[in-house]
């Protein structure tokens, strides 16, 4: 991509190389969603963290991995996928040339004080994440994210401590240099990103309330393909033609 040239006169800064954050509000009907948090109320059962009391109680970790074969969840999960497809359009794939599998897909309930810790997904390409509580404002735990490397902090910590060299403590906030951005919660809101991104959930403040979400985890292959046929060099092919050995 040819980067347009300025116009003469003033300094003008372009954002290069973002990230793609795909969000979607979606708008829940009230009985399927009292439907699915009665759910996963069930599939918690009497459990309320993951082996770290501090940490939210996640699928993934208690054999709760699959909620797309959940008849509960089917039908929001074949919405969210039709999302994940527009999202990946958006990002150039000819949706003909690759196949999209769920990997995982695993809820996370959030009790007061309780927070996911930074991470990220190396095991996939694509990570979604839709909300069934939340009001925006963020008090039951947003979701941060952290750019792999900030190379606009040009000195590093340039923003930590006292005497930075900073004109204005704001500056630190300012969107060329934010060491995180934060997305609040709300339900019905689907948040797509590279699953490489690092990501963590914020503690909910809510006495009152649950904070529920469920996860995604997208894999992209080549499409199985016939006999005197190869996949693209640079996709795994599809799995039905894997070996275990
Ligand atoms: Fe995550």
């Amino acid at each position: 991509m040819l980067l347009p040239s300025p116009a003469p006169g003033a300094l003008v800064i372009q954002p290069l190389f973002p990230v793609a954050l795909g969000q979607v509000q979606l708008r829940p009907e009230p009985l399927d969603l009292a439907l699915q948090l009665q759910a996963l109320h069930a599939l918690r059962g009497d459990a309320r963290s993951n082996p770290d009391p501090g940490c939210a109680w996640t699928g993934d970790l208690n054999g709760v991995w699959q909620l797309h074969h959940h008849g509960t969840f089917v039908p929001l999960i074949r919405q969210l996928v039709d999302h994940a497809k527009a999202y990946l359009v958006t990002l150039g794939f000819d949706l003909h040339q690759v196949c999209l599998h769920i990997q995982r897909c695993w809820p996370v309930l959030s009790e007061a004080g309780q927070v996911v810790g930074r991470h990220h997904h190396p095991n996939a390409h694509l990570s979604a994440v839709y909300y069934f509580t939340g009001d925006g404002s963020g008090r039951c735990g947003s979701l941060r994210f952290w750019p792999q490397r900030q190379v606009n902090e040009l000195v590093p910590g340039m923003a930590v401590g006292h005497g930075a060299p900073l004109a204005e403590a704001d500056w630190a906030q300012s969107s060329w240099t934010t060491p995180w951005i934060d997305v609040a919660p709300q339900a019905g809101l689907l948040l797509l990103f590279p699953a490489g991104l690092d990501h963590g959930v914020l503690p909910n403040q809510d006495d009152q309330n649950l904070r529920c979400s469920l996860s995604i985890d997208f894999v992209l292959t080549a499409a199985a393909c016939g006999p005197g046929q190869a996949p693209p060099e640079y996709l795994a092919p599809h799995p039905l033609q894997w070996d275990p050995v």
